[in-house]
């Protein structure tokens, strides 16, 4: 029977910051049964939107806030070849890592905002990892910012984040900067077992 543990209950009111990277580091060992008892449908949605709109399934793609890599497990499956991971989180990654579908992982620093440099990706996702309980709205920019030109960025936003304006807003203003165009907004589940949605949205760099 679904239920959820502890760390599920609470993660919505989870601070920012080191005390967010504490909660996932102390959540690692149970976060994939968690999960996984609570039907978690996110990842596939996510990668079967990427997969939708980009075609090369050899085309380097970056899954940001990767946790233990459920994400990078659902787009490995999806067909694509070239996944990289980030994360603030070294409990989580380490379970990533094991899970063997990434080229590369690094940590990120929880207060700073995805930056890749010069490295540019055809795919970013963002599965269950930016809004409540998660990475900040800023992160939909620099998302956004590590796009190649007509790469594709994925993005899931559960009800809890999806009661906070801020984070549509950040979509809603690179649309109407010119930035990006919007693929698709889809309604539909995340954990069913608890009775929670989220909507899946996908954008193209321009
Ligand atoms: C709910 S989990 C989702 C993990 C994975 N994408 C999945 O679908 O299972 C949220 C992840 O966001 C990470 N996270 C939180 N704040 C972050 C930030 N500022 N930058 C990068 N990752 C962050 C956490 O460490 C955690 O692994």
């Amino acid at each position: 029977m679904a239920g959820t543990s502890a760390f599920l209950d609470k993660v919505y009111e989870a601070d920012g910051g080191e005390s967010m990277r504490r909660y996932y580091n102390d959540w690692a060992d149970i976060y994939d049964a968690d999960l996984r008892e609570n039907d978690y449908r996110t990842p596939a949605r996510c990668a079967a939107a990427l997969a939708r709109h980009l075609t090369d399934g050899d085309a380097p793609i970056l899954d940001f806030a990767c946790g233990t890599g459920l994400s990078g497990v659902a787009l490995k499956e999806a067909g694509f070849t070239t996944i990289d991971g980030t994360d603030i989180s070294e409990g989580m990654l380490e379970k990533a890592r094991a899970k063997g579908a990434y080229r590369e992982l690094f940590r990120a620093e929880p207060d700073t905002v995805l930056d890749t440099g010069d490295r540019q990706y055809m795919g970013v996702t963002a599965v269950g990892a930016i809004g409540a309980g998660a990475a900040p709205a800023g992160n939909i920019d620099g998302a956004i910012a590590s796009l190649a030109p007509g790469g594709v960025f994925v993005v899931s936003l559960n009800d809890h984040t999806l009661e906070d304006p801020q984070f549509e807003a950040r979509l809603n203003r690179a649309i109407a900067d010119g930035r990006v165009e919007k693929i698709m907004a889809e309604d539909g589940q995340h954990l069913p077992a608890i009775g929670l949605g989220a909507r899946v949205w996908a954008v193209r760099r321009l």
